[in-house]
């Protein structure tokens, strides 16, 4: 069945490998011939009302989220804002006066996110949960519901479902920008891009051995470790710091890379790993930079670069993509990463101490 391991040592590696795949299923079920969304009027034109997307989920969810927002705002010019479930539960922003909630959750049980749907929908507004299971909690409490088609995930720590809800909005806001008659959602070609994605994920995940001995020959070791990046590269440096943290328990963070020097910098020491990723053509350079100033504190300098901006001594080079959807091809190395890291360990890579899949207290 979907939710046999096989030949596989871990769910978390077969969940790994099963993404482009994924992508092509997204392509199938919500993409038509000519590459047009396929997605219920009544959701495009509920959310064309909205003045403003709040996008809400927890963990991974949540990381999926900042980069959704990104694309929406880009492509559908509606300013768009992530937030964080047990945050936005607690103490709810002023709203604006037309708001659309989007929920990201892989399980769509999550008992933070549920609480916030339920208290928007008390106030009316329209929901729309983005989730891999169908008939979840918040499946059927929202107003409207997108699936992500991914597969059962099991491995506590979330791969595919993560690039599964990056590709599904990007889906939405192509066609949400479409029926806003954006020009940028027009240009944007994402059934071709989605299939270039997944040609890209297949050959990073075909250079697993290459990803091994990085791991075990920067990561093993040291306590800590950083990812760093700008934008859009900032938003996929938190995924792959909580991918590592989670599973390998090497303390990660991930830093907005300009930030560095205004404190973090200070934790630098000797062979400390900081992973730069680097796939926007505007801030590469500056980047580049901050890694440049890593290295003379002492550090162990990665990088994850676009092919297009990759010099030669880059570590890991990855195909060339819509710069929108470089995080589906970014974060793949970052979760191998993490997976040899746990595995050279020898711990438990799809159960985690202390973590649960889905979690459905407060
Ligand atoms: C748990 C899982 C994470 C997941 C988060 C949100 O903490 O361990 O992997 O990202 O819940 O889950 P959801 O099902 O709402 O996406």
């Amino acid at each position: 069945s979907a939710a046999d391991k096989g030949t596989y040592p871990f769910y978390m590696l077969k969940e790994v490998d099963e993404q482009p795949v994924v992508m092509r299923k997204l392509v199938q079920e919500y993409l038509d011939t000519d590459g047009s969304p396929v997605i219920e009027p009544e959701l495009l034109s509920r959310m064309q009302q909205a003045d403003k997307l709040y996008v809400v989920g927890a963990g991974t969810s949540y990381h999926a989220g900042l980069i959704g927002a990104r694309l929406f705002e880009r492509l559908t010019g509606i300013p768009t804002q992530v937030f964080i479930s047990s945050e936005f539960a607690y103490e709810q922003p002023i709203m604006s006066k037309k708001p659309f909630f989007i929920f990201l959750t892989q399980s769509g049980e999550t008992a933070d996110s549920r609480e916030v749907l339920v208290n928007v929908k008390k106030q009316g507004w329209p929901t729309l949960t983005i989730t891999n299971v169908p008939k979840s909690t918040l499946s059927r409490e929202a107003t409207f519901t997108l699936l992500l088609h991914a597969g059962p995930e099991i491995a506590v720590a979330s791969t595919k479902a993560y690039t599964a809800q990056v590709a599904l909005q990007a889906i939405l806001a192509k066609g949400l920008g479409m029926a806003m008659r954006k020009q940028l959602a027009i240009d944007f070609d994402v059934k071709q891009q989605l299939g270039l994605v997944a040609v890209g994920m297949q050959a990073i995940v075909d250079s697993k051995d290459q990803l091994e001995s990085v791991a075990a020959r920067y990561l093993a070791q040291p306590r800590n470790a950083f990812y760093i990046g700008r934008g859009i590269d900032w938003s996929v440096a938190l995924e792959s710091a909580l991918k590592l943290k989670e599973i390998s328990y090497v303390q990660a963070e991930g830093f907005a890379s300009g930030e560095l020097k205004h404190g973090t910098i200070a934790l630098i020491e000797d062979k400390t790993p900081v992973i730069g990723i680097i796939t926007q053509d505007r801030t590469a350079g500056l980047t580049r930079s901050n890694l440049q100033e890593v290295v003379s504190r002492g550090a162990s300098v990665l990088t994850i670069a676009s092919k297009h901006l990759a010099q030669p001594d880059d570590t890991i080079v990855l195909p060339d993509v819509d710069e929108l959807l470089t995080p589906l091809l970014s974060v793949v190395p970052a979760q191998l990463l993490a997976y040899y890291t746990s595995l050279g360990k020898g711990l438990d890579v799809d159960k985690p101490r202390n973590l649960a899949k889905s979690v459905t207290v407060q």
